[in-house]
């Protein structure tokens, strides 16, 4: 059965609840037997566990608070933080009369981006590199506009007729710089295992919204690699994640048995995963597109660990969050596809964890 993210975090919350219920009501019972002063005190301390928990569900809302409380735009519009209103999306004749390039800040295979000033709003302007890119291209602003929302970069207006896209600038860049951010002295204090965990939980939640979003059900196909996989997401200013590149999204529907492939090239190496490699290529048959089978979303959950790998870092209580997870990351790389969980699986273990190693962490500071 397939929980929606609602309904799962609410199990969630009441697993929490009665755990701690639990906890006291054991904790009460041994006041009866004769240790009045320490029962109390255990229960007093379960009881600040208990708070903390609504403490850090106000830092860090479910998906549902965060998509009510996003923007608030009505659909086609944008507002960025320092604007009053929403405005609609702009068009080509305000691209070209407003938006002005300043630096290039970043160049793949599809788009030339630059930073850019709109009415004294810094703004990313992503350009078409190459016409056999179109296809592409097209598709990304597309899924852009559909996928509107928390988890996506926030669309500012798109001109078909001279390839452009403008949307919101991050600072901080794509997320293969995280390691450089997080080196510099102004951000080190969010060097912590809990900020590093929280962009695992984004990172999975985006996966989440992609495979059953607005949309259908997308395979998050510019992945061949680890760094590639990186700079598809930017690192906001308070250190969340939001996935900007789209152009290679094709849809999966196990209803009319539709797959997918990513690209028309061979794929290789240990990142991908085991499916999306050339069946035939110990038997030395050299590669041929037509005879290369689809395959589903579940290449994504392949991935997870490494990314969560990557995102962890080496930090002080890294290796007990790579602990807990080892589970289910031994799933999501099981060979048979099938045999691998959904990135709603994945993002309950994350936040089970999250949740009960922030309650230890605090329990074992109030024993000190
Ligand atoms: N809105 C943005 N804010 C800051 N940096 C951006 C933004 N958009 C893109 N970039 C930078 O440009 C790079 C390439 O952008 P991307 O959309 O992935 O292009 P491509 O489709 O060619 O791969 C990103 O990895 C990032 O470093
Ligand atoms: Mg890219």
């Amino acid at each position: 059965m397939l929980l929606h993210n609602g309904e799962a975090h609410f199990l969630w919350r009441c697993r929490v609840w009665l755990q701690v219920w639990l906890q006291v009501e054991g904790t009460m019972s041994s006041m009866s037997h004769g240790f009045p002063a320490v029962g109390l005190c255990l229960a007093a301390l379960l009881l600040s566990n208990a708070l903390l928990y609504l403490y850090l569900e106000s830092l860090y809302p479910t998906d549902e608070l965060l998509l009510s409380s996003h923007v608030g735009c009505e659909p086609r519009h944008f507002k960025m933080a320092t604007m009053k209103n929403c405005i609609p999306w702009l068009q080509c004749s305000q691209i070209n009369a407003e938006v002005r390039k300043l630096k290039l800040i970043g160049q793949g295979a599809v788009k030339k981006v630059h930073l850019a000033e709109w009415r004294g709003q810094k703004v990313a302007l992503s350009q078409l590199s190459s016409l056999d890119y179109l296809e592409d291209f097209l598709h990304g602003v597309s899924m852009l506009q559909a996928l509107q929302g928390p988890h996506v970069v926030q669309l500012v207006g798109f001109c078909l007729d001279n390839h452009t896209q403008v949307t919101e600038y991050h600072p901080l860049g794509s997320l293969l710089n995280l390691d450089s951010i997080l080196a510099q002295e102004q951000h080190q204090q969010h060097n912590t295992w809990q900020m590093r965990l929280r962009l695992a939980m984004d990172y999975v939640s985006i996966l989440h919204y992609l495979h059953g979003g607005p949309a259908g059900r997308r395979v998050m196909c510019d992945s061949s690699s680890l760094e590639k996989t990186l700079t598809q997401f930017l690192l906001t200013s308070d250190f969340r994640l939001v996935v900007n590149d789209l152009d290679a999204l094709p849809e999966v529907d196990p209803s009319r048995g539709l797959l997918v492939k990513c690209g028309h090239r061979e794929l290789t190496g240990d990142f991908v995963a085991p499916e999306q490699l050339w069946p035939f290529r110990t038997k030395g048959k050299p590669f041929a597109d037509n005879l290369m089978p689809g395959y589903d979303e579940r290449t994504d959950i392949w991935k997870i660990p490494d990314v969560t790998w990557f995102l962890m870092g080496r930090v002080p209580g890294g290796d007990v969050v790579h602990f807990h997870l080892f589970q289910i990351h031994e799933k999501c790389k099981k060979e048979d596809p099938k045999l691998r969980p959904s990135a709603l699986d994945v993002l309950n273990v994350y936040r089970s964890v999250y949740g009960s190693m922030v309650r230890d962490n605090a329990g074992f500071r109030d024993m000190l």
